[in-house]
Protein backbone atom coordinates (compact mmCIF):
# COMPACT_ATOMS: atom_id res chain seq x y z
CA UNK A 1 0.00 0.00 0.00
CA UNK A 2 1.43 3.35 -0.57
CA UNK A 3 1.01 5.53 2.27
CA UNK A 4 3.23 8.24 1.01
CA UNK A 5 0.73 11.04 0.36
CA UNK A 6 -1.57 10.44 3.50
CA UNK A 7 1.88 9.71 5.86
CA UNK A 8 4.23 12.60 4.68
CA UNK A 9 7.57 12.88 6.86
CA UNK A 10 7.30 14.10 9.66
CA UNK A 11 9.23 17.39 10.70
CA UNK A 12 12.07 17.21 12.86
CA UNK A 13 12.10 18.52 16.36
CA UNK A 14 15.69 17.15 16.82
CA UNK A 15 18.11 16.16 14.30
CA UNK A 16 22.04 15.55 15.46
CA UNK A 17 24.35 14.41 12.57
CA UNK A 18 27.51 12.55 13.35
CA UNK A 19 28.11 14.26 16.81
CA UNK A 20 31.18 13.34 19.00
CA UNK A 21 31.82 14.35 22.58
CA UNK A 22 34.58 13.75 24.25
CA UNK A 23 35.48 14.02 28.32
CA UNK A 24 39.00 14.32 29.52
CA UNK A 25 42.06 13.68 27.78
CA UNK A 26 45.19 10.98 27.65
CA UNK A 27 44.47 8.33 30.38
CA UNK A 28 40.93 10.00 31.48
CA UNK A 29 39.52 10.11 28.04
CA UNK A 30 36.18 8.97 27.43
CA UNK A 31 34.21 9.40 24.13
CA UNK A 32 31.12 9.57 25.13
CA UNK A 33 29.31 10.30 21.92
CA UNK A 34 30.85 8.37 18.96
CA UNK A 35 28.90 10.44 15.77
CA UNK A 36 25.92 9.84 16.80
CA UNK A 37 23.02 10.15 14.51
CA UNK A 38 19.66 10.92 16.33
CA UNK A 39 16.13 12.07 15.42
CA UNK A 40 12.97 13.44 17.39
CA UNK A 41 10.55 14.04 15.61
CA UNK A 42 7.85 17.05 16.14
CA UNK A 43 4.55 15.85 17.82
CA UNK A 44 5.64 12.95 19.30
CA UNK A 45 6.92 11.11 22.57
CA UNK A 46 10.54 9.69 21.99
CA UNK A 47 11.62 6.94 24.88
CA UNK A 48 15.21 6.79 24.34
CA UNK A 49 17.07 3.37 26.40
CA UNK A 50 20.70 1.91 26.74
CA UNK A 51 23.17 0.52 29.43
CA UNK A 52 24.20 2.96 31.92
CA UNK A 53 27.04 4.67 30.72
CA UNK A 54 26.32 4.51 26.89
CA UNK A 55 25.85 8.64 26.56
CA UNK A 56 22.51 9.21 26.93
CA UNK A 57 23.06 11.91 29.46
CA UNK A 58 25.87 13.29 26.72
CA UNK A 59 23.38 13.19 24.26
CA UNK A 60 20.27 14.84 25.87
CA UNK A 61 22.67 17.72 27.21
CA UNK A 62 24.58 18.59 23.59
CA UNK A 63 20.69 18.63 22.23
CA UNK A 64 19.58 21.42 25.01
CA UNK A 65 22.87 23.38 24.69
CA UNK A 66 24.00 22.68 27.83
CA UNK A 67 27.32 21.05 27.04
CA UNK A 68 29.39 21.98 23.78
CA UNK A 69 30.57 18.94 21.21
CA UNK A 70 33.29 18.56 19.09
CA UNK A 71 32.23 17.47 16.16
CA UNK A 72 29.03 17.30 14.24
CA UNK A 73 25.76 19.50 13.54
CA UNK A 74 22.88 19.78 15.69
CA UNK A 75 19.37 21.28 14.54
CA UNK A 76 16.62 21.95 17.43
CA UNK A 77 13.63 23.34 15.88
CA UNK A 78 15.50 24.66 13.49
CA UNK A 79 17.86 26.51 15.43
CA UNK A 80 21.58 25.56 14.28
CA UNK A 81 23.36 25.04 17.51
CA UNK A 82 26.48 24.37 15.81
CA UNK A 83 26.40 27.90 14.70
CA UNK A 84 25.03 29.63 17.81
CA UNK A 85 27.14 32.14 19.92
CA UNK A 86 26.59 30.25 23.68
CA UNK A 87 24.71 33.68 24.26
CA UNK A 88 22.64 32.66 21.40
CA UNK A 89 22.21 29.44 23.26
CA UNK A 90 21.77 30.53 26.62
CA UNK A 91 18.60 32.25 25.05
CA UNK A 92 17.37 29.37 23.13
CA UNK A 93 17.38 27.52 25.80
CA UNK A 94 15.64 29.41 27.61
CA UNK A 95 12.86 29.92 25.78
CA UNK A 96 12.46 26.49 23.90
CA UNK A 97 13.68 23.76 26.31
CA UNK A 98 12.14 22.44 29.72
CA UNK A 99 14.19 19.98 31.37
CA UNK A 100 13.61 17.23 33.96
CA UNK A 101 16.72 16.14 35.52
CA UNK A 102 17.41 12.65 37.34
CA UNK A 103 18.77 14.86 40.03
CA UNK A 104 15.43 17.03 40.36
CA UNK A 105 17.43 19.99 41.07
CA UNK A 106 15.22 22.26 43.14
CA UNK A 107 16.22 25.09 44.98
CA UNK A 108 15.94 24.30 48.73
CA UNK A 109 15.78 27.44 50.08
CA UNK A 110 12.63 28.34 47.83
CA UNK A 111 9.31 26.77 48.44
CA UNK A 112 7.91 24.77 45.47
CA UNK A 113 5.73 27.56 43.86
CA UNK A 114 8.86 30.43 43.46
CA UNK A 115 11.15 26.50 41.97
CA UNK A 116 7.98 26.63 39.61
CA UNK A 117 7.99 30.20 38.81
CA UNK A 118 12.10 30.39 37.57
CA UNK A 119 11.76 29.46 34.18
CA UNK A 120 8.54 32.20 33.28
CA UNK A 121 11.27 34.64 36.04
CA UNK A 122 14.08 34.08 33.64
CA UNK A 123 11.46 34.99 30.72
CA UNK A 124 10.91 38.77 32.02
CA UNK A 125 7.40 37.71 33.63
CA UNK A 126 6.13 39.78 36.97
CA UNK A 127 6.76 37.91 40.21
CA UNK A 128 3.04 38.12 40.88
CA UNK A 129 1.89 36.86 36.98
CA UNK A 130 4.78 33.73 37.12
CA UNK A 131 3.67 32.39 40.61
CA UNK A 132 -0.22 32.39 39.31
CA UNK A 133 1.07 30.55 36.42
CA UNK A 134 3.26 28.16 38.47
CA UNK A 135 0.18 27.58 41.25
CA UNK A 136 -1.76 26.48 38.29
CA UNK A 137 0.66 24.32 36.86
CA UNK A 138 1.38 22.76 39.94
CA UNK A 139 -2.42 21.72 40.35
CA UNK A 140 -2.07 20.03 36.67
CA UNK A 141 1.05 17.81 38.20
CA UNK A 142 -1.36 17.17 41.44
CA UNK A 143 0.57 19.11 43.57
CA UNK A 144 -2.10 21.95 44.36
CA UNK A 145 -1.94 21.65 47.80
CA UNK A 146 1.72 21.71 48.14
CA UNK A 147 2.61 24.86 46.78
CA UNK A 148 4.22 26.66 49.84
CA UNK A 149 5.94 23.80 50.77
CA UNK A 150 9.95 23.38 50.58
CA UNK A 151 11.65 20.68 48.76
CA UNK A 152 12.63 19.15 51.74
CA UNK A 153 9.40 18.99 53.51
CA UNK A 154 8.37 16.85 49.75
CA UNK A 155 8.59 13.38 49.23
CA UNK A 156 11.03 12.14 46.90
CA UNK A 157 7.76 11.59 44.09
CA UNK A 158 6.34 15.18 44.93
CA UNK A 159 9.75 16.40 44.17
CA UNK A 160 9.86 15.16 40.62
CA UNK A 161 6.79 16.39 40.24
CA UNK A 162 7.85 20.11 41.39
CA UNK A 163 10.58 19.54 39.06
CA UNK A 164 8.08 18.07 35.87
CA UNK A 165 6.05 21.51 36.48
CA UNK A 166 8.88 24.13 36.45
CA UNK A 167 9.92 22.27 33.29
CA UNK A 168 6.27 22.39 31.46
CA UNK A 169 5.59 26.14 33.30
CA UNK A 170 6.89 28.41 30.50
CA UNK A 171 5.49 26.11 27.46
CA UNK A 172 8.73 25.06 26.02
CA UNK A 173 8.56 23.36 22.60
CA UNK A 174 11.25 20.59 23.60
CA UNK A 175 10.96 18.82 27.07
CA UNK A 176 13.62 16.50 27.92
CA UNK A 177 13.29 14.02 30.78
CA UNK A 178 15.79 11.60 32.15
CA UNK A 179 13.84 9.04 34.04
CA UNK A 180 10.96 10.94 34.83
CA UNK A 181 9.31 8.61 36.19
CA UNK A 182 11.61 6.59 38.21
CA UNK A 183 10.81 8.05 41.90
CA UNK A 184 7.29 7.52 40.84
CA UNK A 185 4.57 5.08 42.09
CA UNK A 186 2.77 3.50 39.35
CA UNK A 187 -0.23 5.74 39.70
CA UNK A 188 0.99 8.94 39.68
CA UNK A 189 3.69 7.93 37.06
CA UNK A 190 0.67 6.90 34.91
CA UNK A 191 -0.89 10.70 35.59
CA UNK A 192 2.42 12.11 34.81
CA UNK A 193 3.16 10.01 31.35
CA UNK A 194 -0.03 11.10 30.11
CA UNK A 195 0.34 14.72 30.88
CA UNK A 196 3.81 14.42 29.16
CA UNK A 197 1.87 12.61 26.45
CA UNK A 198 -0.66 15.19 25.78
CA UNK A 199 2.32 17.94 25.99
CA UNK A 200 3.81 16.26 22.98
CA UNK A 201 1.15 16.07 21.09
CA UNK A 202 0.64 19.97 21.15
CA UNK A 203 1.72 21.64 17.69
CA UNK A 204 5.26 22.32 17.25
CA UNK A 205 6.56 20.24 20.13
CA UNK A 206 8.41 16.99 21.12
CA UNK A 207 8.66 14.80 24.46
CA UNK A 208 12.40 12.98 24.81
CA UNK A 209 12.24 10.85 27.76
CA UNK A 210 15.54 8.57 28.50
CA UNK A 211 14.27 5.92 30.92
CA UNK A 212 14.29 2.05 31.79
CA UNK A 213 10.89 1.75 32.80
CA UNK A 214 9.49 -0.04 30.69
CA UNK A 215 5.82 0.89 31.50
CA UNK A 216 6.79 4.38 29.47
CA UNK A 217 6.89 2.12 26.45
CA UNK A 218 2.87 2.00 26.36
CA UNK A 219 2.85 6.53 25.93
CA UNK A 220 5.95 6.33 23.30
CA UNK A 221 5.64 6.34 19.74
CA UNK A 222 9.20 5.67 19.04
CA UNK A 223 11.66 3.91 21.05
CA UNK A 224 15.60 5.03 20.33
CA UNK A 225 18.12 2.42 21.54
CA UNK A 226 21.45 3.28 22.52
CA UNK A 227 24.58 1.60 22.91
CA UNK A 228 28.76 2.68 23.69
CA UNK A 229 27.45 6.23 21.78
CA UNK A 230 25.97 5.67 19.27
CA UNK A 231 22.30 4.84 18.24
CA UNK A 232 21.50 1.05 17.53
CA UNK A 233 18.18 0.47 16.76
CA UNK A 234 14.53 2.57 16.59
CA UNK A 235 11.30 1.11 17.01
CA UNK A 236 8.02 2.66 16.23
CA UNK A 237 5.47 1.66 18.99
CA UNK A 238 2.66 0.10 16.44
CA UNK A 239 0.07 0.39 19.19
CA UNK A 240 0.10 4.31 20.04
CA UNK A 241 0.07 4.46 16.19
CA UNK A 242 -3.17 2.26 16.00
CA UNK A 243 -4.62 4.33 18.68
CA UNK A 244 -3.76 7.45 16.90
CA UNK A 245 -5.65 6.42 13.76
CA UNK A 246 -8.58 5.63 16.04
CA UNK A 247 -8.46 8.79 17.24
CA UNK A 248 -8.20 10.44 13.86
CA UNK A 249 -11.38 8.18 12.70
CA UNK A 250 -12.97 9.46 15.60
CA UNK A 251 -12.94 13.30 15.32
CA UNK A 252 -14.37 13.07 11.28
N1 LIG B 1 31.43 15.24 33.13
C1 LIG B 1 32.00 14.09 32.73
N2 LIG B 1 33.34 13.92 32.85
C2 LIG B 1 33.93 12.77 32.45
N3 LIG B 1 33.28 11.73 31.91
C3 LIG B 1 31.94 11.84 31.77
C4 LIG B 1 31.23 13.02 32.18
N4 LIG B 1 29.91 12.84 31.91
C5 LIG B 1 29.81 11.60 31.37
N5 LIG B 1 31.02 11.00 31.28
C6 LIG B 1 31.29 9.68 30.71
O1 LIG B 1 30.69 9.61 29.43
C7 LIG B 1 30.06 8.34 29.23
C8 LIG B 1 28.58 8.55 28.97
O2 LIG B 1 27.96 9.05 30.15
P1 LIG B 1 26.44 9.40 30.25
O3 LIG B 1 26.06 10.24 29.08
O4 LIG B 1 26.21 9.98 31.59
O5 LIG B 1 25.74 7.98 30.12
P2 LIG B 1 24.25 7.50 30.49
O6 LIG B 1 23.42 8.71 30.75
O7 LIG B 1 23.80 6.70 29.31
O8 LIG B 1 24.38 6.63 31.70
C9 LIG B 1 30.36 7.53 30.47
O9 LIG B 1 31.50 6.76 30.22
C10 LIG B 1 30.63 8.56 31.52
O10 LIG B 1 31.50 8.08 32.50
MG1 LIG C 1 22.32 9.28 32.47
Amino acid sequence: MDNSKSNPTPQLAVDVRNVTKTFGVGDTKTVALKGVVFEARQGELLMVVGPSGCGKTTLLSVVAGTLNFEEGEIDVFGASLHKLKPAQITEFRKRNIGFIFQQFNLIPTLNAVENVSVPLLIGGMSRRDAEEKAAATMKKVGLGEKIKARPNDLSGGQQQRVAIARALVHEPRLIICDEPTSALDSETGHCIMELLYEVARSPQRCVIIVTHDNRVFQYADRMTEMEDGRVRRVHENLARKNDMAGSLVAQV
